[in-house]
């Protein structure tokens, strides 16, 4: 497939967020504050908002102040659930956006529609859309420069394939796919990476808690290369693929691991406050 720009476009390319960036907790200040994220992928009607009302009333001060949730609803949901939650600190996002800002790419939706919608975040580069779609690295690169030029945080999606990781090239595919996807003028404020493995996505699989912290120190390893020293510890780093209240406590525990990606758990908000939950210990 043609990528939509080129890939040095691409790594020069996005506007950065003035806000101060994902901070944490003041005794850890280079840790970034956890973000316990929610990817619906294609389910949910206008009845399903009801979950976020739900979710909202989990969110309690006490997990206000351990973590920062966010819901990414299907693109026709995003206007509301952003009225539906809006002052309740919980944040809404897209599941992809386009790279350009406009033009005649029908049925795509760009960035700036998201923002306009209430969106603050875009996931890019799903396995899912990388596998059903095509998507390569420099699009996917074009399309986290295309949230950040919108004022959206990406949240740029790596993993490896079953057969990738049974051959021994996790590490390699990953830092393949982080250096072709990640623009280099993304900074703490606009980028969040999620590694969700391919074959634990919806599987009820999860690799063990060393597997996840060997990928997500060579994560932030590569983010030093990336966004640079100064802003590399306080990127966050999530971990997506099967994860559920019952082990969210043992991956959310392993070092570098930020918060999650969760897709089928999000759907319930009984799971998805159990998962952020984890944070409450
Ligand atoms: P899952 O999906 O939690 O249903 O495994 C995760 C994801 O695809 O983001």
């Amino acid at each position: 497939m043609r990528s939509l720009v080129s890939r040095g476009d691409c790594r020069r390319g996005g506007a950065l967020l003035s806000a101060p960036g994902p901070l944490g907790d003041p005794a850890m200040p280079n840790r970034p504050r956890p973000l316990v994220a929610g990817n619906w992928k294609m389910n949910g009607l206008r009845r399903s908002l009801r979950v976020l009302g739900e979710i909202e009333q989990g969110y309690t001060p006490g997990l206000k102040a351990k973590a920062d949730l966010l819901l990414c609803p299907p693109a026709t949901l995003v206007l509301t659930a952003a009225h539906v939650l809006v002052g309740s600190g919980i944040a809404v996002g897209g599941q992809d956006c386009h790279a350009k800002e406009a033009g005649a790419f029908t049925g795509d939706i760009a960035a700036e529609m998201l923002a306009d919608a209430g969106a603050t975040f875009a996931i890019v580069g799903h396995s899912e859309r990388r596998q059903y779609h095509g998507e390569k690295d420099a699009e996917i690169c074009a399309k986290a420069a295309a949230a950040h030029r919108a004022g959206l945080a990406a949240i740029v999606c790596v993993g490896e394939t079953q057969g990738e990781r049974e051959a021994g090239k996790t590490l390699a595919v990953v830092r393949r796919q982080l250096r072709g996807s990640v623009p280099e003028a993304s900074r703490r404020a606009n980028l969040v990476v999620a590694y969700e493995p391919v074959w634990a996505i919806g599987t009820g699989l999860t690799p063990t808690a060393a597997d996840v912290a060997e990928v997500h120190a060579l994560i932030r390893d590569e983010l030093r290369r990336i966004v640079g020293k100064a802003e590399e510890a306080s990127v966050r780093i999530l971990y997506g693929g099967s994860v559920k209240p019952a082990n969210a406590k043992e991956l959310l525990a392993v070092e570098n691991v930020d918060g999650a990606l969760v897709g089928g758990a999000s759907l319930l908000a009984a799971d998805f406050l159990g998962i952020a939950g984890a944070y409450l210990a």
